[in-house]
């Protein structure tokens, strides 16, 4: 998990860094090559997420701190957390403690990164996402834009049970074609809760933050929304967490038991669903 230091930063919640281990870069210097491509980008801080089912995951976090010595001594001041991409099948063989190793928030409000299908998946991405849930950890799905299989009514069920989704940057920007740029766009524009991460692979597939936010605001997505995308919610969800199941009226509105700051409020806002996960938080 990601050591969340109180200093704000934008976060990266999807972005494959470290080297030799996936698709992701292949060597070192590809690696560090990469993460100043993310610090020039704007962020600070990156949850590390290569493919798990191409991962031996006890050993990610020894490489993901190896990774983090690599970067300090080439002068790139980057955070590093680890994690991974749980595909849906990955459920089917991972144990509770492989999952631990790679799930991100605090105890109590655990949470891993699981990706939308690219193509038809044996195992569905509910399916999935129920499994999480019934392990106790919420779910962020992973560029459902760019899931042919998934269909928007699956995302707002699993949306309703405290679910968060996250668009690709490079869908905006259209790496992945029209198809997928027109349902990210249709992503951020409707009621569900969003944030945007690169899905980095290689400096040819970079880090897209900055660019993606100017295609949302260039599309008529309003500012507050895309700045809770970009900067505030992937790092709220980092330190606060996010829950296995929606309980309707466990909390009402903003309740008593919030703590949150004012950027995190502003999230609140900007937030359309009335499941949204940051009205559960405790605060830290
Ligand atoms: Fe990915």
């Amino acid at each position: 998990m990601a050591i969340v230091r109180n200093v704000s930063m934008r976060t990266e919640l999807h972005f494959h860094l470290l080297p030799s281990v996936d698709d992701g870069p292949c060597d070192d210097h590809e690696a560090i090559g990469l993460a100043r491509l993310a610090v020039a980008d704007g962020t600070g801080r990156v949850v590390v997420t290569p493919h798990a089912r191409l991962a031996k995951i006890e050993a990610l976090p020894g490489l993901t701190a190896r990774l983090d010595e690599v970067l300090r001594k080439a002068g790139v001041e980057l955070e590093l957390g680890c994690g991974a991409e749980l595909s849906p099948e990955d459920l089917l063989r991972l144990d509770q403690d492989e999952l631990e190793i790679i799930a991100q928030g605090p105890p109590g409000e655990r949470w891993a990164l699981l990706e939308a299908p690219l193509v038809k998946s044996d195992v569905s991405l509910q399916w999935a996402a129920n499994e999480l849930r019934r392990r106790g950890m919420g779910v962020l799905i992973g560029h459902p834009e760019r899931s042919p299989t998934t269909p928007a009514a699956a995302l707002h069920e699993l949306a309703a049970l405290g679910a968060v989704i996250q668009i690709n940057a490079s869908s905006l920007t259209g790496r992945h074609g029209p198809e997928a740029r027109d349902a990210a766009l249709s992503l951020a524009r409707s009621s569900l809760p969003f944030l945007l991460a690169s899905d980095a692979h290689s400096p040819s597939r970079p880090p897209l933050l900055t660019a993606a936010a100017s295609e949302l605001i260039s599309a008529g997505v309003d500012g507050a929304t895309v700045r809770a995308a970009v900067d505030v919610l992937p790092e709220a969800i980092l330190r606060h967490g996010l829950s296995a199941a929606h309980r309707p009226g466990a909390h009402g509105p903003h309740g008593g038991r919030l703590r949150l700051g004012q950027r995190e409020r502003a999230a609140v806002r900007v937030a359309r669903s009335p499941q949204v996960f940051l009205d559960r938080r405790r605060g830290s």
